[in-house]
């Protein structure tokens, strides 16, 4: 098997990450001042981006790759490849529990690759990140 940091090409990989960033720049968080962008490659080859969205009530904020992940699914996408995540921070920040639960739902071979402000990166595969991952098979396992 090659390894993650193949499997995606350059050119695609460098795009992708080129939206994440711009994507943060239309984060509304003015609650936190943290702003996150996503990108995500749907299994159509097309990308969709996301920023992080906020709320007054707190618990209503959602997360850059939930916004990415849900407005791909909008257009027509059933599947996701890979997710960026962009974070204007000097170490690179993985993505949340949550988002980890919903790229499973739609990618849970997807690759997964954190970018900042520096060289920093994480780079995994989903099934790293959410190990033994809870999922839509389950449910069809009910007696
Ligand atoms: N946030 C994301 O957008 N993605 C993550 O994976 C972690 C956190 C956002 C949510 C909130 O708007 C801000 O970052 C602070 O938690």
């Amino acid at each position: 098997m090659p390894p993650v940091l193949t499997l995606l090409p350059a050119p695609l990989r460098r795009q992708l990450e080129r939206l994440a960033r711009s994507a943060a720049k239309r984060s509304y968080s003015p609650y936190s001042g943290f702003r996150v962008g996503a990108a995500v490659l749907g299994g159509s080859g097309k990308i969709h981006a996301g920023a992080n969205v906020e709320n007054a009530s707190y618990g209503l904020c959602n997360c850059a790759e939930r916004t990415a992940i849900f407005s791909a699914i909008a257009a027509g996408e059933t599947s996701i490849a890979a997710v960026v995540v962009y974070t204007p921070t000097a170490k690179a920040s993985s993505p949340c529990g949550a988002c980890r639960q919903v790229i499973n739902e739609f990618g849970p071979g997807a690759l997964v690759i954190s970018i900042c402000n520096t060289q920093d990166r994480l780079e995994a595969p989903l099934s790293q990140l959410l190990p033994a991952a809870f999922g839509p098979a389950h449910l069809l396992r009910r007696k």
